[in-house]
C-alpha cells in the first residue's frame, strides 16, 4: 500500500534511479508534517507570524508584498499545487511569478534543507526537524495533479468519497460539512481542489485534524469530489 502510494505520487516526475527501498524508509508522518509546514509553518510550531516581508517576494504583487503573514508561507510563493507560476497561481490575485517546487521532487532532501537555510532565510526560524520534514514533503510528498485535477475539478469518485467522508470526517465536520462553525462549509471550498487536497493529505496546521497521507492519493481525490456535492452555504 505504502509503496504503491509513493509510486503514484511520484509517477509524474519520471524519476530515474530512485529506489523504492529508499521510499519505504521515509515516514509518512514526516511528509505530512512537512505539508502542514508548507501550508503555514508558524501555526504548526506555535509562533507569531513574521512582521517584515520576505525579501524573495516580488514587489509587483502589491497586495501580498505588503502582507508578511502571507508572503512567508511556502504556498504563497509556490502555490498549493507546488507548480508556482506554471500552475494555479499563474494569474489572479496570488500570482507571484515564482517557479514551482516540482523540479525538486525526487531530489536530495539535504539540498532542500540547505536552500531553506540559505536564500530562503528559514535557518533562524525553523528547527532541524522542521526543515527535514519540509524537505521530505518537497522530495517525497508532491502530488501528480495531472491525474487528480482536470479543469479545476477533482477527477475522483464522489460515491467512494462519501463512504470515506461518512466514516473519517463526519464526526468533526458534520453530515453536511458545515462544522466546525468557525470554518466555511466544506462544500464552499472545492473551487480550489489543490488546497483542499493538500489539507486532506497533510491535515490542517494547528488543528487536531488527521492527515490521510498514508492512504492512496486517489482516496483524497474521491473525498474532494464528494465535498463538491455538499452545500456551499
Ligand atoms: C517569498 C517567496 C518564497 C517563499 C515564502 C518560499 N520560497 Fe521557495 N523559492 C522562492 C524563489 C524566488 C525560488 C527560486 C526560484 C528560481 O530559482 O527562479 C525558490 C526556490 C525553491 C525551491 C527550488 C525549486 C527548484 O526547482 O529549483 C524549493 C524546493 C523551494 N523554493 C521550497 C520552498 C519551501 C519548502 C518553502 C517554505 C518553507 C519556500 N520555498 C518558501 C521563493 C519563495
Ligand atoms: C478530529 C476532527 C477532524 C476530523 C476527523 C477531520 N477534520 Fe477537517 N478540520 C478539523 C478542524 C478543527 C479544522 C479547522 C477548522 C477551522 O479552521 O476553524 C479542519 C479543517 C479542514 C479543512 C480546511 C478548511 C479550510 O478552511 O481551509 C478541510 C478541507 C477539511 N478539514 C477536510 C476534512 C476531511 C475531508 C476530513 C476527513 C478525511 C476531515 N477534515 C477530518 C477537524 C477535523
Amino acid at each position: 500500500m505504502r509503496l504503491r502510494n509513493m509510486g503514484f505520487a511520484l509517477a509524474g516526475f519520471a524519476l530515474v534511479g530512485f529506489s523504492t527501498a529508499a521510499l519505504a524508509e521515509v515516514s509518512q508522518g514526516s511528509i505530512a508534517r512537512g505539508g502542514k509546514l508548507y501550508d503555514k509553518w508558524y501555526k504548526v510550531i506555535g509562533v507569531e507570524a513574521p512582521t517584515v516581508s520576505h525579501p524573495l517576494y516580488p514587489a509587483t504583487n502589491e497586495k501580498y508584498a505588503a502582507d508578511p503573514a502571507a508572503n512567508w508561507r511556502c504556498k504563497e510563493c509556490h502555490g498549493w499545487d507546488g507548480l508556482g507560476a506554471a500552475g494555479a497561481y499563474a494569474t489572479g490575485s496570488h500570482a507571484s511569478g515564482i517557479k514551482g517546487i516540482e523540479g525538486a521532487a525526487g531530489g536530495d532532501p539535504a539540498k532542500v534543507v540547505e536552500l531553506l537555510r540559505g536564500g530562503h532565510l528559514f535557518g533562524d526560524k525553523l528547527s532541524d526537524q522542521d526543515l527535514t520534514d519540509l524537505a521530505n514533503f518537497v522530495v517525497y510528498g508532491q502530488v501528480d495533479w495531472s491525474a487528480l485535477v482536470v479543469d479545476k475539478k477533482s477527477t475522483g469518485d464522489a460515491a467512494n468519497g462519501q463512504q470515506v467522508y461518512e466514516t473519517a470526517c463526519v464526526g468533526c465536520h458534520g453530515t453536511d460539512g458545515k462544522l466546525p462553525k468557525d470554518m466555511p462549509p466544506l462544500g464552499s471550498l472545492t473551487s480550489n481542489p489543490w488546497e483542499v487536497t493538500h489539507k486532506v493529505l497533510n491535515g490542517q496546521p494547528g488543528e487536531a485534524m488527521p492527515a490521510l497521507r498514508a492512504i492512496d492519493h486517489q482516496v483524497s481525490a474521491d473525498l474532494v469530489a464528494y465535498l463538491a456535492t455538499l452545500p456551499a452555504q
